[in-house]
C-alpha cells in the first residue's frame, strides 16, 4: 500500500511538518497499550493461532464440499465486511467456484423470499452472524429460515451455523440444537470484527486465503505503531481531524475500482458509527463526526463531481486506486471519430481520468489524498481493512470520543423492541405509539 500526499501539501491550512508529536505518541501508545478502551480486542485478531486458522479452513473445506450455496444472515458490522470482501473478489473467485454466496443484511421480504425460493435449501448453508445475539433483523431472518428448513425436513444442525458471543440466548439455542457456533470475542465490536470469525469464516468458505488477509492486516498493524509521518493510518486520521477543524465536515471516499465499490459502504459504517457522537469522553456535548460520502470512480465523475467541485467547500477526499487490474482491454481504431482512444488501454483511460479529477480538485484547493494498492488480492484487502480500522481508531482518539459505542443506534433498536411489546419498555412503547398515531400525511 502507498499513501499519496500531494493533495495535502497543496492545501495550505494543514502543515504536516507541524504535526503535534507529543499528541501522536500519546495516542499511538494509548491505543496499542489498550489504555484507551476495553474494546481494542480487534488489534489482536491478526495474531490468530495456527490451530484456530486450521479450524476455520477445515470447516470451510468441508462446507464447500457439501454445499452449493452459502448465505450470511446479519446486519451492520456483522455483514458489511463480508459483503465488501465478497464483492472485491467476485470475478477471481467465481471462476471455478462450486459455492455461490449471498449476504442478506436487510429484511425486505420480497428479496428474501425470492432468494430462498431460488435456492436448493438442502444444498444451502446459512451462517447467522450477530455479536449480541439479540438483533431483531437477524433473528427474524433466522426464524424464517428455520420455518423453511423444517417444512422441507432439513436438519437445522447441518444447514445452519452461528457466529456470536459465548453464552447469550442465541448461543444457548444453537448449543441445544446441536448447531455449530463460532465465537466472537467480547472485546471486539461489530464494525471492527471483520477479521474475527465474523469475516474470516465466510471469506474462507468463499475460497479466499485468510492467512494472506491476516498477513496484510499485520503489516498495517506494524506500520501503525510508527511515530512519524510514515504511520499512514495516524497521518490519515490527523489530516481528517485537521480538515474537520477547518470545517471539512464531509469525507468523500472514492475508490477508482468497481471491485472496491463496497469498501465505501464498509468504511461509511466504520466512520459514521464510530465517530458520530453527541458527547466527548469528558461528557461535554460536542455533536461531532464527519459525514462519509460514498462515491465510486469514474462513475461518480458523471454524477457527484459537479457538487464536489462547485458545491459547498466542506469536503475532503480519500481516493483509492488499484495500480494493476486483473484484466485489461487494448482499444483499437474501430471508432474512427474518437481517434484519441486508439492504442491506449482501458486501465490507462481510468488512470488519466483519476489523475485529472485529483488534479482539478487540487487546483481548486480541495484537500485530498490517495491510497494505492498494487493489485487486489487477499493481502492488499487485509491491509486496506486494517488501515481503515486503525484510521478510525486514531480519529476517535483525536476527537476524544468513545469510538466503540453506538448509543444513537441502540435508541432506535430499543424503540423497535418497544413496538414489539418487549417487557421493560413500557415508557418507550407509549412514546412511540403516540408518535405513530400523530403522524401526518398528504394524500394525493
Ligand atoms: O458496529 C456495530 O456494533 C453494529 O453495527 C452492529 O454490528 C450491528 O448493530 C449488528 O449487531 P449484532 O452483531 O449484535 O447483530
Amino acid at each position: 500500500m502507498q499513501f499519496e500526499l500531494s493533495g495535502i501539501y497543496n492545501y495550505k491550512k494543514i502543515n504536516l511538518d507541524k504535526i503535534n508529536k507529543i499528541q501522536r505518541k500519546k495516542i499511538i501508545t494509548n491505543v496499542f497499550s489498550k489504555k484507551s478502551s476495553t474494546m481494542l480486542g480487534w488489534l489482536d485478531l491478526v495474531d490468530l493461532s495456527e490451530e484456530d486458522i486450521c479450524k476455520i479452513e477445515d470447516f470451510a473445506f468441508e462446507t464447500r464440499k457439501k454445499f452449493k450455496n452459502f448465505v450470511v444472515l446479519g446486519i451492520g458490522g456483522s455483514a458489511l465486511g463480508t459483503k465488501m470482501i465478497k464483492h472485491a473478489f467476485f470475478d477471481s473467485i467465481n471462476k471455478n467456484d462450486k459455492i455461490k454466496s449471498f449476504v442478506c443484511d436487510n429484511i425486505d421480504s420480497d428479496y428474501f423470499l425470492s432468494l430462498l425460493k431460488s435456492l436448493n435449501l438442502k444444498k444451502t448453508i446459512f451462517n447467522v452472524i450477530t455479536k449480541s445475539g439479540t438483533t431483531s433483523e437477524t433473528l427474524a431472518q433466522l426464524s424464517i429460515v428455520i420455518d423453511f428448513l423444517k417444512k422441507k425436513n432439513i436438519s437445522l444442525s447441518k444447514n445452519i451455523f452461528v457466529t456470536t458471543t459465548r453464552d447469550n440466548e442465541l448461543y444457548k439455542f444453537a448449543i441445544s440444537n446441536h448447531i455449530k457456533v463460532f465465537e466472537i470475542p467480547e472485546s471486539v465490536g461489530g464494525r471492527f470484527s471483520v477479521l474475527s470469525n465474523v469475516g474470516l469464516v465466510p471469506a474462507s468458505i468463499i475460497g479466499l486465503n485468510i492467512r494472506d488477509l491476516l498477513k496484510g492486516a499485520e503489516k498495517i498493524k506494524e506500520n501503525s505503531q510508527l511515530l512519524d509521518l510514515t504511520n499512514i493510518a495516524y497521518t490519515t486520521a490527523y489530516i481528517n481531524f485537521k480538515g474537520l477543524q477547518n470545517n471539512l465536515t464531509n469525507l468523500v471516499i472514492m475508490p477508482y475500482s468497481d471491485r472496491l465499490a463496497l469498501v465505501s459502504d464498509y468504511f461509511a459504517q466504520l466512520w459514521a458509527e464510530s465517530l458520530g457522537k453527541k458527547y466527548d469522553l469528558n461528557g461535554k456535548e460536542v455533536f461531532t463526526g464527519q459525514n462519509p460520502i460514498k462515491a465510486v470512480g469514474v462513475t461518480d465523475q458523471h454524477s457527484q463531481l459537479q457538487l464536489f467541485t462547485e458545491g459547498p467547500n466542506d469536503k475532503l477526499f480519500m481516493f483509492i486506486k488499484v495500480k494493476e487490474n486483473l484484466y485489461d482491454f487494448q482499444l483499437n481504431e474501430n471508432i474512427r471519430f474518437a481517434p484519441y482512444l486508439k492504442d491506449i488501454s482501458l486501465s490507462k483511460l481510468l488512470e488519466y481520468e483519476f489523475l485529472s479529477t485529483q488534479f482539478s480538485l487540487t487546483c481548486l484547493n480541495k484537500l485530498n489524498y490517495g491510497i494505492y494498492l498494487d493489485k487486489i488480492n487477499e493481502e492488499s484487502i487485509g491491509e486496506l481493512i486494517f488501515y481503515l480500522q486503525m484510521t478510525t481508531a486514531f480519529m476517535g482518539e483525536l476527537l476524544n470520543v468513545n469510538t466503540y459505542d453506538q448509543n444513537g443506534v441502540e435508541t432506535s433498536k430499543k424503540f423497535t423492541k418497544a413496538c414489539l411489546n418487549v417487557v421493560g419498555l413500557k415508557k418507550e412503547g407509549k412514546l412511540i405509539k403516540e408518535f405513530i398515531n400523530n403522524r401526518r400525511f398528504i394524500k394525493l
